[in-house]
């Protein structure tokens, strides 16, 4: 054990070690490099912070050869949905005529990447389409069409692999529940 795990105490629930992440992502990147075999302008944009430690993963797997954006979005507070999402970093994005992936750790409400594919629209890129490791299907609230999902979640607030509480746990190598609030 390393660590992570005396760190973690007794509020967090293992979900997924880091060889089943390491699965997740190996069979979204199975899926772009076949979809994408024959593009010559794939873009990954990466949902800043959460989605930094599964597009590092990810970009490694895809074997078309492609660039990388990041933009950053919140939406969260503590375990809460603030209701709006803030987006940085989106101007000079340079997407025009490009074949977009938006790469994000976890879809929730829809309403980040509901945004976010409303915002890089406008950019003028040939194709958008969105990707997330973890997807909490039953919480949808807005019609987004997630194209690359790694795993189906129940409704729990989970960290780990780049997804945060108030900040912290993105470095813990797997994913786990967070069972309290109190850390
Ligand atoms: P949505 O806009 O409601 O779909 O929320 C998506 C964003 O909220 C994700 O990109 C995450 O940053 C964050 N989020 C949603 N659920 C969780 C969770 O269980 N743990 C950590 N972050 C989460
Ligand atoms: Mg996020």
């Amino acid at each position: 054990m390393g660590a992570w795990y005396s760190a973690a105490k007794n509020d967090l629930t293992l979900l997924y070690h880091a060889d089943e992440i390491d699965g997740f992502v190996g069979n979204i990147a199975v899926r772009i490099n076949m979809h994408y075999e024959n593009s010559d302008r794939l873009v990954l944009v990466c949902v800043l912070k959460g989605a930094a430690l599964f597009m590092a993963d990810l970009t490694r797997k895809i074997t078309v050869p492609h660039e990388h954006r990041y933009i950053t979005a919140k939406s969260y507070i503590g375990t809460e949905s603030a209701g709006k999402v803030e987006v940085a970093m989106i101007e000079n994005l340079d997407l025009a005529g490009k074949d977009v992936i938006i790469v994000d750790d976890i879809v929730d409400t829809g309403l980040t990447l509901k945004t976010l594919v409303e915002k890089i629209s406008l950019l003028g890129p040939r194709s958008v389409e969105c990707c997330t490791l973890l997807d909490k299907r039953s919480r949808r609230q807005c019609d987004v069409n997630v194209r690359y999902v790694g795993k189906v979640i129940e409704d729990h607030f989970v960290v780990g692999y780049g997804l945060d509480f108030d900040e912290k746990y993105r470095n813990l190598p797997y994913i786990a529940i967070k069972t309290t609030g109190g850390g």
